[in-house]
């Protein structure tokens, strides 16, 4: 058995998150700029044979999980011909996706035979307006009958994350997630992280997850889930009542960068340790050069090797670190 990627802070890396694009048809303001974005040429990026020759790459370095990302994964063509790739690796025990949920409606069937196991989908409002001014498209109608087809096609569980922020949506924490009850999905609020290339950068319009579990539990008791994945950064809950769950990933008031495993691979296949890093390691092109597996394995676990502490933290510890590309070119 090869030695896993490990950090120097012990920290073994399991999840792999592949952002195969970094375009978007929204413009989510804590994420994208609003217009003049540049993205990257399509000669730049791996194709699904190259992702899928890393996925293996990673497997023998003990990845055991993989989440497709963006920018907005489904707007890649014929993603589900990735997922049926990837979905053939032996050694991926998790397969899934995370999405703005615009084209669910035409592919969730598909990607579920192709073999994807579970999606997320992002919902920041149940208002049809505040949808359009907050993502720049009126497309609230389109999201929501997206995540009914997920949850048709059985891509279970169906988990929805929203972003709360200050003065914009934070009215809607009790609505979303007596809607998600209402379907038995299960609800995330995520802490705004300012890594955003858009307008919104953090500061006044983050609201602590804190803040958002005491609205929440004013109406609906909470009991903590004891049965979680100890490695997964959202704080589960149960409601009293038995109906459903929701869970708070609170990166700003809660760094869980102690217990990452996550490292992620770039459009363009460049390791990246961490959302907030300022350096990454290249694999494309060794890769493209005609690398060895042994040779691009040795690449990878120097890369996790030198992880730093984690962004989070820093940024706790007042470093302010500035990420060298923005969440649209990350994935989440
Ligand atoms: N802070 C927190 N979450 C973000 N996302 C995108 N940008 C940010 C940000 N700046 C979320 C999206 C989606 C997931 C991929 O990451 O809403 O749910
Ligand atoms: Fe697109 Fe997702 Fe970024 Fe919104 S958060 S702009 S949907 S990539």
């Amino acid at each position: 058995m090869r030695p896993a990627l490990v950090d120097s802070f012990g920290r073994i890396h399991r999840s792999l998150r592949l952002s195969v694009t970094d375009r978007c048809n929204f413009r989510c303001p804590y994420c994208m700029p609003a217009k003049d974005v540049i993205f990257q040429p399509r000669a730049e990026l791996l194709t699904y044979e190259e992702f899928e020759r890393l996925v293996h790459v990673g497997v023998r370095l003990g990845i055991r999980e993989v989440r497709i990302t963006g920018g907005e994964p489904l707007v890649r063509r014929d993603l589900p011909r990735l997922v049926h790739l990837l979905a053939e690796v032996q050694g991926i025990e998790d397969l899934s996706l995370t999405t703005n949920g615009f084209y669910l409606q035409e592919l969730a069937e598909e990607l579920k035979e192709a073999g994807l196991r579970r999606i997320n989908v992002s919902l920041d409002t149940l208002r049809r307006d505040r949808f359009q001014r907050l993502c720049g498209v009126d497309a609230l109608e389109r999201v929501l009958q997206g995540i009914e087809a997920a949850l048709g096609a059985g891509l279970a569980p169906v988990k929805v994350n929203a972003v709360l922020l200050r003065g914009l949506n934070d009215d809607e924490a009790l609505d979303l997630v007596d809607w998600a009850r209402e379907r038995d999905i299960s609800f995330r609020f995520i802490e705004l992280m300012p890594i955003g290339g858009g307008p919104i950068r953090g500061g006044e319009y983050l609201v602590p997850g804190s803040e958002v579990k005491a609205r929440i539990e004013g109406r609906h008791p909470l009991i903590p889930k004891r049965d979680g994945d100890p490695s997964s950064p959202a704080r589960t809950y149960r409601f009293a009542d038995g109906r459903g769950e929701v869970g708070f990933i609170n990166p700003m008031t809660e760094p869980f960068c102690s217990r990452c495993d996550r490292v992620r691979l770039t459009a363009d296949g460049k390791i990246r340790n961490c959302l907030f890093d300022r350096s990454e390691l290249d694999l494309r092109g060794p890769l493209r050069l005609g690398a060895s597996g042994e040779e691009l394995e040795a690449i990878w676990r120097l890369a996790v090797r030198n992880k730093g502490v984690g962004g989070c933290v820093e940024l706790e510890r007042g470093a302010g670190p500035i990420p060298t590309r923005r969440m649209w070119q990350i994935g989440g």
